[in-house]
Protein backbone atom coordinates (compact mmCIF):
# COMPACT_ATOMS: atom_id res chain seq x y z
CA UNK A 1 0.00 0.00 0.00
CA UNK A 2 1.39 3.92 -0.54
CA UNK A 3 2.78 5.66 1.85
CA UNK A 4 -0.09 8.04 3.29
CA UNK A 5 0.36 11.41 2.86
CA UNK A 6 -0.09 14.37 5.75
CA UNK A 7 0.89 17.67 6.03
CA UNK A 8 0.83 21.17 6.68
CA UNK A 9 -0.21 24.73 4.49
CA UNK A 10 0.82 28.08 6.27
CA UNK A 11 3.33 30.96 5.13
CA UNK A 12 5.87 31.07 6.56
CA UNK A 13 5.97 27.51 6.76
CA UNK A 14 9.99 26.84 7.69
CA UNK A 15 9.70 27.03 11.23
CA UNK A 16 6.67 24.68 11.77
CA UNK A 17 7.72 21.83 13.83
CA UNK A 18 4.22 20.06 13.11
CA UNK A 19 6.44 17.73 10.46
CA UNK A 20 8.55 16.79 13.63
CA UNK A 21 6.22 16.39 15.88
CA UNK A 22 3.81 14.28 13.67
CA UNK A 23 6.44 12.10 12.34
CA UNK A 24 7.31 10.90 15.23
CA UNK A 25 4.33 10.36 16.28
CA UNK A 26 3.78 7.67 12.99
CA UNK A 27 7.06 6.16 13.33
CA UNK A 28 5.78 5.39 17.37
CA UNK A 29 2.56 4.24 16.25
CA UNK A 30 4.32 1.83 13.21
CA UNK A 31 1.87 4.09 10.59
CA UNK A 32 3.43 3.94 7.31
CA UNK A 33 2.96 7.63 7.05
CA UNK A 34 5.02 11.17 6.15
CA UNK A 35 3.95 14.53 7.73
CA UNK A 36 5.19 17.76 5.04
CA UNK A 37 5.49 21.36 5.03
CA UNK A 38 4.29 23.39 2.43
CA UNK A 39 4.36 27.07 2.28
CA UNK A 40 1.25 28.57 0.31
CA UNK A 41 0.72 32.10 0.26
CA UNK A 42 -2.90 33.23 1.26
CA UNK A 43 -4.57 33.76 -2.56
CA UNK A 44 -3.62 30.06 -3.35
CA UNK A 45 -5.36 28.06 -0.13
CA UNK A 46 -8.39 27.36 -2.33
CA UNK A 47 -5.89 25.73 -5.15
CA UNK A 48 -3.66 24.09 -2.26
CA UNK A 49 -6.81 21.97 -0.21
CA UNK A 50 -8.44 21.08 -3.84
CA UNK A 51 -4.76 19.86 -5.46
CA UNK A 52 -4.14 18.14 -1.92
CA UNK A 53 -7.56 16.04 -2.42
CA UNK A 54 -6.66 14.99 -6.02
CA UNK A 55 -3.06 14.09 -4.97
CA UNK A 56 -4.55 12.00 -2.27
CA UNK A 57 -3.07 13.59 0.81
CA UNK A 58 -5.27 12.13 3.92
CA UNK A 59 -4.97 15.84 6.13
CA UNK A 60 -3.82 18.76 6.47
CA UNK A 61 -2.78 21.18 9.27
CA UNK A 62 -3.74 25.24 8.63
CA UNK A 63 -1.56 27.38 10.06
CA UNK A 64 -0.78 31.42 9.73
CA UNK A 65 -2.40 33.12 7.75
CA UNK A 66 -4.59 30.82 6.24
CA UNK A 67 -7.32 29.91 9.50
CA UNK A 68 -9.64 31.90 8.31
CA UNK A 69 -9.37 32.10 4.70
CA UNK A 70 -9.53 28.19 3.88
CA UNK A 71 -12.56 27.83 5.49
CA UNK A 72 -14.43 28.80 2.74
CA UNK A 73 -12.73 25.70 0.51
CA UNK A 74 -13.79 22.75 3.07
CA UNK A 75 -17.16 21.49 4.62
CA UNK A 76 -16.86 22.48 8.27
CA UNK A 77 -17.73 20.66 11.50
CA UNK A 78 -20.44 22.26 13.78
CA UNK A 79 -17.91 24.05 16.10
CA UNK A 80 -15.16 25.26 13.47
CA UNK A 81 -18.02 26.98 12.03
CA UNK A 82 -18.87 28.35 14.97
CA UNK A 83 -15.67 29.64 15.58
CA UNK A 84 -14.60 30.53 11.97
CA UNK A 85 -11.41 29.49 11.18
CA UNK A 86 -9.91 25.80 11.18
CA UNK A 87 -6.54 24.32 11.69
CA UNK A 88 -7.59 20.32 10.30
CA UNK A 89 -8.53 19.49 7.70
CA UNK A 90 -9.37 15.76 6.90
CA UNK A 91 -9.66 13.98 3.09
CA UNK A 92 -10.70 10.70 3.81
CA UNK A 93 -14.46 10.87 3.36
CA UNK A 94 -14.40 13.14 -0.76
CA UNK A 95 -14.57 15.89 0.68
CA UNK A 96 -12.54 17.87 2.58
CA UNK A 97 -13.74 18.43 6.50
CA UNK A 98 -12.46 21.72 8.65
CA UNK A 99 -11.59 20.81 12.63
CA UNK A 100 -10.77 23.16 14.77
CA UNK A 101 -8.29 22.24 17.49
CA UNK A 102 -6.74 25.04 18.67
CA UNK A 103 -9.46 26.19 21.10
CA UNK A 104 -9.21 22.94 22.68
CA UNK A 105 -5.83 22.26 22.77
CA UNK A 106 -5.70 25.83 24.65
CA UNK A 107 -8.31 24.40 27.12
CA UNK A 108 -6.49 21.76 27.84
CA UNK A 109 -3.59 23.43 28.79
CA UNK A 110 -5.15 26.67 30.77
CA UNK A 111 -7.24 23.68 33.01
CA UNK A 112 -4.04 21.92 34.09
CA UNK A 113 -2.31 25.11 35.24
CA UNK A 114 -5.99 26.95 36.39
CA UNK A 115 -8.59 23.87 36.79
CA UNK A 116 -11.80 25.50 37.18
CA UNK A 117 -12.14 28.21 33.69
CA UNK A 118 -15.80 29.40 34.87
CA UNK A 119 -15.84 32.26 36.39
CA UNK A 120 -12.35 33.58 35.44
CA UNK A 121 -11.35 36.77 33.66
CA UNK A 122 -8.90 36.26 30.56
CA UNK A 123 -7.58 38.71 28.40
CA UNK A 124 -7.11 37.80 25.18
CA UNK A 125 -4.08 39.71 22.94
CA UNK A 126 -5.01 39.24 19.16
CA UNK A 127 -7.95 38.28 17.46
CA UNK A 128 -6.93 36.02 14.50
CA UNK A 129 -8.04 32.69 14.01
CA UNK A 130 -6.13 31.55 16.86
CA UNK A 131 -7.66 33.81 19.03
CA UNK A 132 -11.31 33.06 17.49
CA UNK A 133 -11.02 29.52 18.80
CA UNK A 134 -9.76 30.09 22.06
CA UNK A 135 -11.91 32.64 22.71
CA UNK A 136 -14.86 30.52 21.88
CA UNK A 137 -13.67 27.51 23.67
CA UNK A 138 -13.46 30.03 26.93
CA UNK A 139 -16.43 31.97 26.70
CA UNK A 140 -18.65 28.36 26.12
CA UNK A 141 -16.46 27.01 29.48
CA UNK A 142 -17.68 30.46 31.71
CA UNK A 143 -14.53 32.67 31.72
CA UNK A 144 -15.02 36.45 30.80
CA UNK A 145 -13.59 37.26 28.07
CA UNK A 146 -11.93 40.63 26.67
CA UNK A 147 -9.86 41.12 23.33
CA UNK A 148 -7.41 43.21 22.37
CA UNK A 149 -6.57 43.98 19.58
CA UNK A 150 -4.77 46.36 16.76
CA UNK A 151 -7.78 46.66 14.89
CA UNK A 152 -9.90 46.71 17.15
CA UNK A 153 -13.01 46.04 14.60
CA UNK A 154 -11.79 42.59 14.29
CA UNK A 155 -12.12 42.47 18.28
CA UNK A 156 -15.55 44.36 18.36
CA UNK A 157 -16.22 41.65 15.46
CA UNK A 158 -14.86 38.75 17.42
CA UNK A 159 -16.66 39.20 20.67
CA UNK A 160 -19.82 39.83 18.77
CA UNK A 161 -20.25 36.15 18.40
CA UNK A 162 -19.97 35.30 22.42
CA UNK A 163 -21.69 35.57 25.27
CA UNK A 164 -19.65 37.24 27.90
CA UNK A 165 -17.09 39.31 26.02
CA UNK A 166 -15.88 42.53 25.15
CA UNK A 167 -13.23 44.53 23.16
CA UNK A 168 -10.40 47.12 23.47
CA UNK A 169 -7.35 48.65 21.66
CA UNK A 170 -3.84 48.00 22.10
CA UNK A 171 -3.58 51.44 24.16
CA UNK A 172 -1.31 51.32 27.19
CA UNK A 173 -4.21 53.16 29.10
CA UNK A 174 -6.42 50.34 27.67
CA UNK A 175 -4.09 47.14 29.15
CA UNK A 176 -3.78 47.98 31.98
CA UNK A 177 -6.79 48.49 33.34
CA UNK A 178 -8.00 45.11 31.67
CA UNK A 179 -5.04 43.06 33.09
CA UNK A 180 -4.95 45.02 36.89
CA UNK A 181 -8.56 42.51 36.72
CA UNK A 182 -7.92 39.55 35.02
CA UNK A 183 -6.91 36.41 35.96
CA UNK A 184 -5.19 35.13 32.54
CA UNK A 185 -3.45 36.92 29.94
CA UNK A 186 -2.77 35.21 26.55
CA UNK A 187 -0.61 36.11 23.65
CA UNK A 188 -2.44 34.82 20.56
CA UNK A 189 -0.74 36.82 17.88
CA UNK A 190 2.54 36.79 15.96
CA UNK A 191 4.31 39.53 17.99
CA UNK A 192 7.86 38.30 19.59
CA UNK A 193 7.58 34.88 17.05
CA UNK A 194 10.94 34.37 15.81
CA UNK A 195 12.61 36.71 14.44
CA UNK A 196 11.53 39.12 16.49
CA UNK A 197 12.33 37.73 19.84
CA UNK A 198 12.71 41.52 21.51
CA UNK A 199 8.92 42.41 20.59
CA UNK A 200 6.08 42.10 22.99
CA UNK A 201 2.78 43.79 23.45
CA UNK A 202 2.97 43.55 27.25
CA UNK A 203 5.29 44.82 29.57
CA UNK A 204 6.32 43.57 33.40
CA UNK A 205 5.12 47.03 34.99
CA UNK A 206 1.51 45.95 33.78
CA UNK A 207 1.46 42.68 35.44
CA UNK A 208 0.57 41.49 38.71
CA UNK A 209 2.78 38.58 40.37
CA UNK A 210 -1.16 36.57 40.37
CA UNK A 211 -1.78 36.85 36.88
CA UNK A 212 -1.17 33.43 34.58
CA UNK A 213 0.22 34.28 31.30
CA UNK A 214 0.52 31.90 28.40
CA UNK A 215 2.37 32.55 25.10
CA UNK A 216 0.92 30.09 22.35
CA UNK A 217 3.68 31.39 20.20
CA UNK A 218 6.53 28.00 21.40
CA UNK A 219 9.34 29.28 18.74
CA UNK A 220 11.57 30.56 20.71
CA UNK A 221 9.75 28.78 23.72
CA UNK A 222 10.68 31.60 25.99
CA UNK A 223 8.90 34.51 24.86
CA UNK A 224 9.66 38.27 25.78
CA UNK A 225 6.12 38.30 26.94
CA UNK A 226 6.89 35.41 29.50
CA UNK A 227 10.46 37.32 30.12
CA UNK A 228 8.25 39.92 31.28
CA UNK A 229 6.24 38.00 33.20
CA UNK A 230 9.31 36.75 35.10
CA UNK A 231 10.29 39.91 35.68
CA UNK A 232 7.01 40.79 36.78
CA UNK A 233 6.96 38.35 39.19
CA UNK A 234 4.10 36.10 37.61
CA UNK A 235 4.43 32.26 39.06
CA UNK A 236 1.93 30.71 36.69
CA UNK A 237 3.91 31.11 33.03
CA UNK A 238 2.99 28.62 29.76
CA UNK A 239 4.78 28.70 27.19
CA UNK A 240 3.04 27.31 23.60
CA UNK A 241 4.44 23.95 23.57
CA UNK A 242 1.61 21.84 25.04
CA UNK A 243 -0.47 23.65 23.18
CA UNK A 244 0.99 22.75 19.84
CA UNK A 245 1.39 19.52 21.35
CA UNK A 246 -2.54 18.71 22.05
CA UNK A 247 -4.47 20.64 19.27
CA UNK A 248 -1.64 18.62 17.24
CA UNK A 249 -2.36 14.96 18.96
CA UNK A 250 -6.31 15.80 18.81
CA UNK A 251 -6.08 16.28 14.81
CA UNK A 252 -3.89 12.99 14.44
CA UNK A 253 -6.54 11.50 16.29
CA UNK A 254 -9.07 12.90 13.40
CA UNK A 255 -6.82 11.73 11.01
CA UNK A 256 -6.01 7.75 12.10
CA UNK A 257 -8.72 7.33 14.30
CA UNK A 258 -5.84 6.39 17.11
CA UNK A 259 -4.93 7.02 20.17
CA UNK A 260 -2.19 9.90 19.82
CA UNK A 261 1.01 9.25 21.38
CA UNK A 262 1.18 12.46 23.49
CA UNK A 263 4.66 12.03 25.06
CA UNK A 264 6.59 10.95 21.85
CA UNK A 265 4.73 13.75 20.46
CA UNK A 266 6.02 16.47 23.10
CA UNK A 267 9.36 14.90 23.34
CA UNK A 268 9.89 15.10 19.26
CA UNK A 269 9.24 18.89 19.82
CA UNK A 270 11.15 19.90 22.84
CA UNK A 271 14.24 18.25 20.99
CA UNK A 272 13.50 20.15 17.93
CA UNK A 273 13.64 23.33 19.82
CA UNK A 274 16.83 23.12 21.46
CA UNK A 275 17.94 22.28 18.20
CA UNK A 276 16.43 25.03 16.13
CA UNK A 277 16.13 28.16 18.42
P1 LIG B 1 -3.89 33.39 13.21
O1 LIG B 1 -4.93 32.90 12.27
O2 LIG B 1 -2.81 32.38 13.39
O3 LIG B 1 -4.41 33.86 14.53
P2 LIG B 1 -3.88 35.97 11.93
O4 LIG B 1 -5.30 35.77 11.56
O5 LIG B 1 -2.93 36.47 10.88
O6 LIG B 1 -3.21 34.63 12.45
O7 LIG B 1 -3.86 36.91 13.22
C1 LIG B 1 -2.70 37.46 13.72
C2 LIG B 1 -3.02 38.35 14.93
O8 LIG B 1 -1.80 38.96 15.35
C3 LIG B 1 -3.99 39.50 14.63
O9 LIG B 1 -4.74 39.75 15.79
C4 LIG B 1 -3.05 40.65 14.33
O10 LIG B 1 -3.61 41.94 14.54
P3 LIG B 1 -4.49 42.68 13.38
O11 LIG B 1 -5.84 42.05 13.43
O12 LIG B 1 -4.51 44.11 13.77
O13 LIG B 1 -3.75 42.41 12.09
C5 LIG B 1 -1.96 40.40 15.35
N1 LIG B 1 -0.68 41.02 14.99
C6 LIG B 1 0.20 40.61 14.06
N2 LIG B 1 1.27 41.42 14.02
C7 LIG B 1 1.06 42.39 14.97
C8 LIG B 1 1.81 43.52 15.44
N3 LIG B 1 3.01 43.81 14.92
N4 LIG B 1 1.28 44.26 16.42
C9 LIG B 1 0.08 43.96 16.97
N5 LIG B 1 -0.68 42.89 16.57
C10 LIG B 1 -0.20 42.12 15.58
Amino acid sequence: MAKKIYGIIGDPIEHSLSPAMHNAAFDAIGLDAVYLAFRVPQHEVGDAIKGAKSLGILGLNVTIPLKEKALAFVATEEVATKIGAINTIEFCSGTPVGYNTDGLGSLKVLKETVGNINGKTVLILGAGGAAKAIAYYLDTAGATVTIANRTKERATLLVSNLRNANAISLAAAELKDSIKDSDILINTTSVSMHPNEDATLVTADLMHPELVVFDIVYNPMETKLLREAKKAGVKRIIDGVMMLVYQGAASFKIWTNREPPIGVMEKAVRAALSRDF
